[in-house]
């Protein structure tokens, strides 16, 4: 538990947040397919990535930490085995709470010559795997939910031999995307997975950087596929990983409520399947700068933030949805956070997928935002924020979702009175040091 007060003065000044975690996993995994070293610098040591690590240490992988002599910058170095050099594990695979570690290793999993299972903490256990049973299972894979529930934990039976599919995923999910496309690495012939919106494409612009033939084509109506044709070998590459767009949220919507303020955040990926948060709060009247931009392939920019007044169209209406869902999904919870305080009413529609996160993001967001004083209510499918009225402190819910711990941290620094953070431990999935680096601004 972590008690907060409103912030007293501006935020000032500059900070770092740390590595992309969608990134980091992709790091690891895509290094232990590979033949020779990974040197992976930026990586986010949270206990999502750990998971990762842990995984692949457990099938036989050596992952080391080092400091690069060259220039003192710590480095994970992967000593990959290649697509073929995975051990069965002695014991279950343990995720913890990472979804992206759960999905997109029963992609590689499926192709093993043994046996394995996977599951992870109670939050993980509830989350739906069927979206990537279906596909797995008509590809030639064996994977079934140990419990019948179409959960974790997973079983997956060894030996398969995989052929490529074409695949229409009914929503826009990387983890979806990105487990059938590890699949398709050891299948016979090519796999395409189609999706009604491009979701972030880590999986596409690093496997291409790591030696495989798989690209990215996107329709007039926003549509794409991800194409993959396998038979090339990886081969073990150096990642800089740059910092989490997810993260840097928390400190963009902090600059913006608390008035004055003023902050630069450094070296934020800032790919555009994953930087909606910045346009639409651009069209919100959001003060947001990209200096420094770096075009690699997977961008950067340091992102400067000063305090503005959200508003809607010229009805005091704000509407999010459609294409702009994927490439700030995680970003919703602290979207509704700047949209308690915006001049309009916003409406945030087509994120049915919020209700499947670490935890229903619908219900715990709608639910600690009322506590705190704000006119919102849940929608099937997103909710509608009535902005403008101050919030006050409240005891939060965190439900042990990251995301949430640190959107109503945000929250706390424009409430009247204390705001208790309950669980507030849970940040350390995606950013162990977020209250520490908060307090540093304050
Ligand atoms: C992720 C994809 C997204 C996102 C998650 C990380 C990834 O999940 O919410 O935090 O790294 O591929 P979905 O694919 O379920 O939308």
């Amino acid at each position: 538990m972590i008690s907060l007060e409103k912030a007293s003065h501006p935020i000032k000044g500059d900070v770092f947040v740390p590595g992309d975690k969608s990134i980091s996993h992709r790091s690891i995994m895509f290094g232990a397919l590979s033949e020779g070293t990974t040197e992976i610098t930026g990586f986010l040591e949270s206990a999502d990535c750990l998971s990762t690590i842990d995984c692949f240490k457990k099938m036989g992988i050596l992952i080391d930490h080092t400091i690069r002599p060259t220039n003192g910058v710590p480095t994970i170095t992967v000593h990959g085995k290649g697509l073929y050099g995975l051990r069965q594990p002695s014991s279950t695979l343990y995720t913890g709470n990472s979804g992206t570690t759960t999905r997109l290793m029963s992609g590689i999993l499926a192709a093993q010559p043994f046996d394995t299972m996977i599951t992870g903490d109670q939050s993980i256990e509830k989350r739906p795997m069927e979206r990537i049973i279906k596909p797995l299972t008509q590809m030639g894979a064996s994977v079934s939910s140990a419990m019948g529930n179409g959960c974790a934990p997973l079983y997956i039976k060894g030996g398969q031999k995989l052929h490529g599919i074409s695949y229409r995923s009914p929503v826009a999910s990387a983890q979806v995307k990105s487990c059938i496309i590890l699949a398709g690495l050891y299948a016979n012939g090519e796999t395409v997975v189609y999706e009604p919106a491009l979701s972030r494409n880590h999986t596409e612009i690093m496997l291409s950087a790591f030696g495989a033939d798989i690209h990215n084509e996107v329709a007039r109506d926003g549509s794409s596929a991800a194409i993959l044709t396998p038979g090339m070998p990886l081969k073990g590459i150096r990642v800089n990983v740059p910092g989490d767009i997810s993260s840097a949220a928390y400190f963009i919507a902090a600059a913006l409520l608390v008035p004055g303020s003023e902050l630069l955040i450094r070296n934020v990926g800032v790919n555009n399947t994953r930087s909606g948060i910045l346009s639409v709060l651009k069209k919100m009247g959001a003060d947001i700068t990209l200096i420094n931009v770096d075009e690699s392939q997977e961008p950067r920019a340091d992102i400067l933030v000063r305090y503005s007044h959200l508003h809607g169209n010229e009805n005091d209406i704000f509407e999010i949805g459609g294409k702009d869902i994927p490439t700030m999904i995680d970003e919703l919870p602290v979207v509704a956070v700047l949209a308690s305080q915006a001049e309009c009413d916003t409406i945030i529609k087509d994120a049915a997928e919020l209700k499947i996160k670490e935890s229903n993001r619908i219900d715990t967001v709608v639910e600690n935002l009322k506590a705190m004083g704000c006119d919102i209510v849940a929608t099937d499918d997103g909710m509608v924020i009535h902005g403008g009225k101050p919030l006050h402190g409240a005891d939060i819910k965190s439900h042990n979702d990251h995301r949430l711990a640190m959107s109503f941290a945000v929250a706390a620094l424009i409430a009247e009175g204390t705001t208790r953070i309950l669980d507030s431990e849970c940040v350390g999935i995606s950013y162990p040091s977020f209250f520490k680096d908060l307090q540093n601004l304050l």
